[in-house]
């Protein structure tokens, strides 16, 4: 990343997309100022109801995401960090639309088999953030769920009937970030959540529009701000 020392704000929302990062500066900042282009992953500084908050296109996968989280935890000094995304649902009551706070994340990726020797670490989110953010969602009446989520590294599986396993445990959506940013920022002693809407539906293949997508969207971001500023 480009941006100077002291450019980025210590909150931090993470889209994946960097057109999304854009757009979430444009709609819910007050002056937002680009701090970053390199690579095209854009990021911006701005206020939210006067509180200083900067927004990051992280790219899709864990990989890229993790590279943005270290940068913006050690380079720039980031506190609190919240993704906010799309998540696939793994569970009938858990609908195209609603909001998915991801309280702990599974993974299948080697991420952490590899910094934990093949053992297991359960990522888990900050609990003020998740405490915050649900109960903003209550408050303004967003269908949310709070769980358990699934880090996938493919997107497109072999077996379309793959997650059954997780879904039988309990998870209750597949996203592809959360368990890389858990593990950094626990690592780092800073707070980090994911805020995810649902996009797809891996059982009941529900589907939905650009608009009620836009919509949704907005609840989701207004949710992850009050969280991390509120
Ligand atoms: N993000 C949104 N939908 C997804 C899916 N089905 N798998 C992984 N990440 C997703």
């Amino acid at each position: 990343m480009n941006a100077q020392e002291g450019q980025i704000a210590p909150t931090v929302l993470l889209p994946g997309d960097p057109l999304r990062a854009q757009h979430i500066a444009q709609t819910f900042f007050d002056n937002p100022v680009q701090h970053n282009s390199v690579r095209g992953m854009l990021g911006f500084t701005g206020t939210y109801r006067g509180k200083p908050v900067s927004v990051q296109g992280t790219g899709m996968g864990m990989p890229s995401a993790g590279i943005y989280v270290h940068e913006l935890i050690h380079s720039y000094g980031a506190k609190t960090l919240v993704r906010v995304g799309t998540c696939g649902s793994y569970q009938k009551d858990v609908h195209v639309r609603d909001i998915v706070l991801g309280q702990a994340a599974c993974t299948d990726s080697n991420l952490n088999f590899t910094r934990f020797q093949g053992l297991s670490y359960a990522p888990i989110a900050d609990f003020s953030l998740l405490m915050a953010a649900y109960q903003r969602a209550q408050a303004r009446g967003f269908a949310a769920h709070v769980g358990n989520i699934m880090s996938s590294d493919i997107f497109y599986q072999d077996d379309p009937q793959s997650f059954q396993m997780w879904a039988d445990h309990g998870v209750l959506a597949v996203e592809m970030e959360a368990a890389a940013l858990y593990t950094q920022a626990a690592k780092a002693g800073v707070r980090a959540l994911t805020v995810l809407t649902v996009s797809d539906h891996l059982v009941t293949h529900e589907v939905t529009t650009a608009e009620e997508r836009q919509t949704t969207f907005n609840q989701m971001i207004e949710v992850a701000l009050e969280a991390a500023l509120g």
